[in-house]
């Protein structure tokens, strides 16, 4: 076999990867902690063929960018150097969400395309392996690889950073209410946040209160203690915001104070969570590098929370994105089943 189609979703961070100790290996100041999203998946075939003269990639169906060719064909050399072959390949890509949802799509891309090539190139790797090299292509590819709720595991080098399973997709009803409140791409890519944010203020506190977060989150998954749960999500994503807001940097020559990653939809709306919840309705937040607001409840009053935000909105565009926890990444057939 040359040839392999795999699926991965993208994750939502609960404890974020925010800093990192190595931009190249992308090693993370801290470990983090994330749940597989059903509604937001990509689908990746790759080939590898020796009458191919060059790389070529296609994502929905276009040529790609040559920026993102170049990333792609990046990861793909560090593959064919792991398995010592050197042949050309075809690769084909499709996501099933938007790229302006404010949903990491390079999550779920690296961790497909690192499962597609592996196997199409017949390498046996086992999960951690697939981990640490979907974690060269985007850090957060690596908790896309196991399947449910997952902790990367920070480590002390490449070897030893990786990502597990700390529980199954249905070990908990959780549900993720992506609110879409802006589509305008954001000024300051991940990559550069991750740079800033050790200059921060605020750095050594967040680094200093994580590893306790850390074990309080993974407790409460595995106790399904929503509330206990809920508290630390809201308190850890204004936390990795309180980082970016006091990062500064310059830009083009300009002086900023920080990286704003938020739009007034998004503050509006989590003084909107504040009152659902004096209300009574179980549901709390949850922000990555970009204006979405991830409400998350569970399946139970997951209607009630959609019929609250689309009071909320009255006539304006945002688009929700709904998802349960999903599997890690799988190899499927030809036919689309699964492999
Ligand atoms: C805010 O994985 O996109 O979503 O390793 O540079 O590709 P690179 O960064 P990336 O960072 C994700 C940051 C985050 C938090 C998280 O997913 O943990």
């Amino acid at each position: 076999m040359n040839k392999a189609t795999a699926i991965a979703h993208s994750n939502l961070a609960f404890v974020k990867y925010w800093g990192k100790i190595d931009h190249t290996l992308n090693l993370p100041s801290n470990s983090s902690i994330s749940m597989n999203l059903s509604g937001a998946q990509t689908t990746t075939t790759v080939e590898f063929d020796d009458t191919f003269p060059a790389d070529e990639v296609r994502i929905a169906g276009q040529p790609a960018s040559a920026k993102s060719a170049a990333r792609i064909a990046k990861h793909l050399d560090l593959i064919r150097a792991t398995a010592g072959i050197d042949l050309h390949a075809h690769v084909a890509t499709e996501n099933n969400f938007p790229e302006s949802a404010g949903i990491a799509s390079s999550a779920s891309g690296f961790a497909a395309l690192t499962l597609a090539a592996a196997a199409a190139l017949g390498l046996n790797f086992s999960e951690r392996q697939l981990s640490i090299l979907a974690r060269r292509g985007s850090g957060s590819a690596c908790r896309s690889i196991p399947s449910g709720f997952v902790e990367w595991i920070a480590g002390t080098d490449s070897e030893t950073s990786y990502a597990a399973s700390i529980a199954a997709p249905d070990h908990w009803n959780l549900v993720d209410i992506a609110v879409i409140v802006s589509t305008e791409a954001k000024s300051v890519s991940s990559s550069l946040g991750h740079k800033l944010a050790e200059h921060s203020d605020f750095w050594d506190a967040r680094q200093a209160i994580l590893p306790a977060r850390l074990d309080r989150v993974r407790q409460a998954i595995l106790d399904r203690d929503f509330h206990i749960f809920g508290r630390e999500i809201e308190q850890e994503a204004l936390s990795m915001h309180a980082v970016a807001l006091t990062s500064a940097y310059e830009q083009e020559g300009r002086w900023n104070s920080g990286v704003y990653y938020l739009a007034p939809d998004t503050l509006e709306l989590l003084i909107h969570v504040q009152r659902w919840r004096a209300e009574g309705l179980p549901v709390y937040f949850t922000l990555d590098a970009g204006p979405t607001v991830h409400l998350i409840t569970t399946g139970s009053n997951q209607q009630a929370v959609i019929d609250a935000v689309k009071t909320a909105q009255s006539s304006r565009p945002w688009n929700l994105l709904i998802s349960d926890p999903a599997p890690g990444a799988y190899l499927v057939s030809d036919s689309g089943a699964k492999g």
